[in-house]
């Protein structure tokens, strides 16, 4: 009847008395190593998902679960699995279809289940499902990293039918948490205001978080969540899931408190306007839902996805990152040869790694002078640069440091010559007036066409300059009017299709180029998630870079990124000196957008110095763990900390966030994560020139006391941000 497993999982079976007749029942416990998600099967073999919570000891009582329950369930609502539609499940469903012959029922039934050692610390639970009317099946997919306590949760969908069967909702995952409450953190924002949390209780009936902008997808709200159980978690205590789908399009995740008072969580692409029409034997992959749990709070939740990430997700996650700096702020559209060969030496000057060159350097006939001419025409403008970028390259070499370049390869303005020639290229309604946004449209991606257009414009650089060294990689519009020439009669595929072209264009820019850095960006965070970070080392996450509010979007993004992939940088936003906005960029990958030249002596002479302790701590920040000591929303002063695996260096960084009444930090901070055996020796660091510290010289303290008792950093008005580096005294 089934196919037995293979490791980790375990399958539990059972007589189960279901009216007069016996049904085997079948246990699957998907364990990591402190969390299992439990699935089993009914009398009628529909699979429901029984269980999500701490691990169990003993295996064999996973299959005892559901037989504590006594829910009326008539209409089979509860705990699905994966909840079909039009047929005994009357909710949600999370996968809605109709058939070749018109009928809208779908039934999935359990057939077999397997795993797959994939990596020592990776398995991969298939659980086929199958229609017994129809000629239908879904795989469910359960990938577990076992450390990590993360899974990626998806689904593939095929069917047999006789013609095309019209998926109309199709998710990635449905999960069934049960607890005494539910408590969601969600996130809203815009045009830098990203990552603006609210949390709440969840209610009867749904809730809701969803995008349907196309590209940049996240600017008002993006996917990620936590969920609380029971009450809303802490920072260290408490039950709570993190969860987010690693899609760069539009997603919608439904929170329902159905009548059993269990959580029904239903997260995938957005059907909205995006029917699917499946071919016979097609298959139709969603993409990954990725979820951690813990059971003390978010702080520990959000170190699992850091470290899950850095292994397994984003490019070169355990390896090194560029310093930079970018010119945008500095000179915005405005500049040519000469300027930028100051910049250059400006690079050196300032003592960081890399030059990056933003917007602005390229078009010809509609030059790109400002946002709303030349994006498509992606050959350098003769005016501004004579001798091109390879010159840039070269100049940059001379100068002892790398180069980068932004480009924004999805869009065009219709003042360009790829306009011109290429109109079919661009999603558009041919039969409305166009509607721009930032005075662009977006390219066709769902045409291979346009698919090997874009990959062009990243590989033509390459090719012509093989020591560039810097992408950034920005997508600015949304999608309005949407429709695609190549498309013809599948129009409801574009969403998904614009998404599946984006990140075939990726796919080949990787496989050419595996490691070379390349920057997320969309307007600000409107694309961060981890279905494009698979193919970034790093992505942008707001242009507001005002550091006071920096800091907040900084800690927001953190539950669920980790630092090294968070590009911060110094710009001239805000009122706050130098030292706190360069104090505020190192809490992520540390970069600078200001004007060199007007930098005194000792604003110079403290930037040196921070570049060298950053250097001395990148360690822990890039790839130690991230404890939230002080939180900024609720605190005069916001604290954060970074230790290094060996727990023998850490960093503190202290902020004030409010400055009324003479406040500051009165009382000591405690940290976490050391090791209270050992002793540090704790020193303020990135003092601005001249500067003394009230901390006393050659304070050496066990992790203990630190973690027990804590540090003050002495925060105030005249002490805006502290910086304290601990070294395990030897
Ligand atoms: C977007 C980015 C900015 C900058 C501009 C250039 O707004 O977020 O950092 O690159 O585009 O036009």
């Amino acid at each position: 009847m089934f196919r037995n497993h293979l490791l980790p999982l375990c399958l539990v079976g059972g007589l189960f008395t279901a009216g007069s007749s016996f049904a085997q029942v079948v246990t699957i416990p998907v364990e990591t190593q402190h969390n299992a998600l439990v699935l089993q099967t009914d009398a009628n073999k529909n699979l429901k998902m029984v269980y999500f919570g701490a691990r169990l000891s003993n295996t064999a009582e996973y299959a005892r679960i559901q037989k504590m329950y006594n829910q009326k369930d008539d209409s089979g609502i509860l705990n699905s699995a994966y909840t079909p539609s039009g047929s005994a499940n009357l909710s949600e469903p999370a996968i809605t279809v109709t058939h070749a012959n018109g009928d809208k029922s779908l039934s999935l039934a359990y057939v077999s289940h397997e795993v797959t050692k994939v990596a020592d610390d990776i398995s991969l639970l298939t659980v086929t499902l199958k229609d017994p009317v129809y000629d239908f099946e879904v795989k469910l997919f359960y990938k577990t990293y076992f450390k990590e306590d993360v899974t990626e949760q998806w689904s593939v969908i095929k069917h047999g039918e006789r013609g095309e069967v019209i998926l109309n909702k199709f998710a990635s995952a449905n999960l069934n948490l049960k607890g005494d409450g539910f408590w969601l953190k969600q996130y809203h924002g815009n045009w830098a205001e990203e990552m603006r949390p609210e949390e709440a209780r969840l209610t009867h009936g749904i809730k809701t978080i969803d995008s349907k902008l196309g590209t940049r997808a996240n600017l008002y709200e993006p996917s990620m969540f936590a969920i609380s159980v029971d009450k809303p978690a802490t920072e260290d205590e408490g039950k709570v899931l993190l969860g987010a789908l690693e899609w760069s399009g539009n997603f919608k995740i439904d929170f329902e408190l159905d009548v059993a008072d269990n959580l029904r969580l239903i997260a995938g692409i957005n059907n909205a306007a995006a029917e699917y029409h499946l071919k016979p034997n097609e298959e139709f992959a969603t993409p990954a839902f990725v979820y951690t749990y813990s059971d003390q709070g978010k702080g520990d939740a959000s170190r699992k996805l850091q470290r899950w990430a850095r292994k397994y997700k984003i490019v070169d996650g355990e390896g090194s990152r560029l310093t930079l700096l970018n010119n945008w702020e500095s000179t915005y559209f405005d500049f040519n040869e000469t300027k930028l060969a100051e910049l250059l030496k400006d690079t050196k000057k300032l003592g960081v790694d890399l030059f990056l060159l933003d917007d602005g350097w390229f078009a010809n006939k509609y030059p790109r002078n400002d946002d709303h001419a030349g994006l498509g025409d992606w050959q350098e403008n003769k005016q501004k640069l004579p001798d091109g970028v390879s010159w840039l390259v070269k100049e940059a070499q001379n100068n002892g440091v790398k180069f980068g370049i932004w480009i924004e390869p999805e869009m065009v303005n219709p003042k360009s010559e790829l306009y011109e020639k290429h109109p079919d290229w661009v999603i558009k309604q041919p039969n409305r007036p166009e509607k721009y946004f930032r005075n662009q449209l977006v390219l066709d991606l769902t045409n291979p066409k346009v698919q090997d257009f874009v990959f062009g414009v990243v590989d033509n650089l390459f090719t012509k300059n093989p020591d560039l060294a810097y992408i950034k990689w920005d997508c600015n519009a949304v999608i309005y009017n949407a429709y695609s020439a190549y498309l013809k009669k599948d129009q409801s595929h574009l969403y998904t299709d614009y998404v599946r072209g984006l990140y075939k264009v990726l796919e080949r820019v990787r496989a050419k180029y595996p490691k070379v850095p390349l920057m997320l960006c969309s307007g600000g965070g409107g694309r961060v998630d981890y279905g494009a970070l698979k193919y970034f080392t790093e992505f942008w996450p707001s242009d507001n870079t005002d550091p006071l509010e920096r800091i907040f979007i900084q800690w927001e993004y953190s539950y669920f990124y980790p630092a090294i992939t968070s590009s911060n940088h110094v710009t001239d936003w805000g009122k706050q000196p130098l030292k706190f906005r360069t104090d505020v960029a190192m809490m992520g990958k540390l970069g600078f957008d200001i004007v060199v030249s007007k930098l005194s002596e000792q604003d110079l002479d403290y930037v040196h110095g921070a570049l060298k302790n950053y250097d001395n701590l990148k360690e822990a920040i890039w790839h130690g763990d991230q404890y939230r000591l002080q939180s900024p929303w609720d605190n005069d002063a916001a604290s954060i900390m970074y230790v290094d695996n060996a727990k023998a260096k850490a960093v503190m960084f202290n902020y004030l966030v409010n400055n009324r009444y003479g406040t500051g930090t009165h009382v000591p901070i405690r940290l976490k994560g050391l090791d209270p055996q050992k002793k540090y020796q704790v020193k303020e660091i990135n003092l601005y020139p001249g500067a003394k510290s009230p901390i006393e010289n050659d304070l050496v303290l066990t992790g203990d006391f630190l973690m027990n008792v804590g540090v003050n950093p002495r925060v105030d008005k005249n002490r805006t941000s502290v910086v304290l580096e601990l070294d395990e005294a030897r």
